[in-house]
């Protein structure tokens, strides 16, 4: 089968990696995709936003299989555009329509669907501009620190965390005036759970769903989670605190009642669900939910994955993945990611990647990088990621970080204490 991979990072090598060695797959085709893409199929120069020619371009070569890689095409709904369309409704998507695709394009609705299915999450109530002064009351009614929280995609930087309650009142303020756009016109005011994170990942087809690895990532840029927001510095696979009782808990209190809830909302979801949980004192909390994989996450638990990943999107497709099998290595992987000098803030792009050829026992997942004449020049923030698998934590980060030496570019920086708080 010809399958179409829409996206451009680290996630959508891993994905087009993983499917490339499928006795099921022919053609892969990546639309834009990235030098690592490449390796593995052919990149297409379409714009993910722009479902005709995506849909046209599916037609035309004989595509079986759209997999969304990104949320931006789902919250806008691509997937119902194959289903509108009789020319187009035989090529499945996997993703969700965009009903669900609400789980993660707006935090009201998924708040709102949490509260309605008794998922555990943190009490929150949303608020518009023009009830600015009881959302400051209800602000003030909260003990520190303040969580506020862009209503609709904010390309992750919507969530606010602040320790002083006139700067949260500010910063509600420039939120409700236009700080994240459209985004911010409604605010979600949510009490602050204090525990550690980790991503729990399944795959559904709407009835049956497969729990993937679950993934810790490091999503600032300085050591010892520190600085600025980025989209994933690194990760680990799998979480040494989220064991059998835990993970009981979440599968029973956050993923049977989300599947159920979309259910009896009459939504048929097909693909990726990410729960971004809180580990609060051994008890699962929903802090946000995605509605595709994680990225870097997707760089570690991919690689972990030893069934044939292509049997389980068909599963998800054709309705029978509780038929299927998925086999997941005992071992860990870790994943380390180069990124651009002066990321997440602004950055130089078109620096020269070397070195490539000379690393040896990691994965390398492409992300901001593209081939320019025979070279490899940086292309965005996140660069490569570098993924390891070991026997244990340790000597999987030892493999990643004699790698991240190796490979060199102007500017380049990395984490070099990724998995820190799990030793
Ligand atoms: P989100 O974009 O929803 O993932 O939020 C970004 C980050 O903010 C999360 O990864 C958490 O580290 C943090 N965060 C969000 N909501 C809360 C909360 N209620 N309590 C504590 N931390 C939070
Ligand atoms: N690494 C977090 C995300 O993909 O949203």
């Amino acid at each position: 089968m010809n399958i179409l991979i829409l996206g451009s990072g680290g996630r959508e090598h891993a994905l087009a990696w993983k499917l490339a060695r499928s006795e099921k797959t022919d053609k892969i085709f990546i639309a834009p995709g990235n030098s690592g893409t490449s390796l593995e199929g052919e990149n297409v120069n379409l714009d993910p936003g722009n479902f005709n020619q995506v849909a046209e371009f599916a037609l035309r070569k004989e595509v079986g299989m759209v997999i969304v890689g990104p949320e931006a095409p789902l919250v806008n709904g691509i997937h119902d555009y194959f289903l509108k369309n009789n020319k187009y409704r035989s090529i499945p998507v996997v993703g969700p329509v965009k009903a669900a695709a609400m789980l993660e394009g707006s935090k009201d609705f998924a708040k709102d669907f949490m509260q309605r299915y008794c998922i555990p999450t943190a009490r929150y109530r949303s608020f518009t501009g023009d009830s600015f002064d009881e959302a400051c009351e209800y602000l003030q009614n909260m003990s520190k620190p303040y969580v506020l929280k862009a209503d609709g995609l904010a390309a992750g930087k919507g969530v606010l965390i602040l320790e002083d309650y006139r700067e949260a009142v500010d910063e509600l303020q420039k939120m409700f005036s236009g700080k994240f756009g459209d985004a911010g016109s409604r605010v979600v005011i949510e009490e602050f759970l204090s525990g550690i994170e980790l991503s729990v990942f399944i795959l559904t087809d709407g009835k049956d769903y497969k729990i993937l690895p679950e993934a810790k990532d490091y999503k600032r840029i300085g050591e010892k989670d520190t600085g600025l927001n980025t989209g994933g510095m690194g990760a680990v696979s799998p979480v040494p605190f989220a064991g059998k009782s835990f993970m009981d808990k979440v599968e029973k209190r956050i993923i049977k009642p989300t599947l159920s809830g979309l259910r009896s909302e009459g939504i048929d979801y097909k693909g990726f669900i990410f729960f971004g949980l809180m580990n609060v004192k051994g008890d699962p909390y929903v802090i946000e939910y995605n509605v595709r994989m994680g990225d870097p996450e997707a760089e570690v638990v991919i690689p972990r994955i030893k069934s044939d990943l292509m049997e389980l999107m068909l599963g998800v497709t054709e309705g029978n993945l509780g038929q299927r099998n998925l086999e997941i290595t005992d071992e860990t992987a870790v994943t380390v990611m180069l990124v651009s000098g002066g990321y997440p803030g602004s950055y130089e792009k078109g620096k020269y990647i070397n070195n490539i050829d000379s690393v040896s026992g990691s994965l390398l997942f492409h992300a901001g990088a593209r081939s320019e004449n025979e070279k490899l020049v940086t292309a965005g923030g996140r660069v490569i990621a570098i993924s390891s698998f070991g026997k244990d934590m340790e000597s999987a980060l030892d493999k990643s970080y004699r790698n991240a030496e190796k490979i060199s570019f102007e500017g380049k920086y990395f984490r070099n204490d990724i998995g820190f708080d799990l030793k």
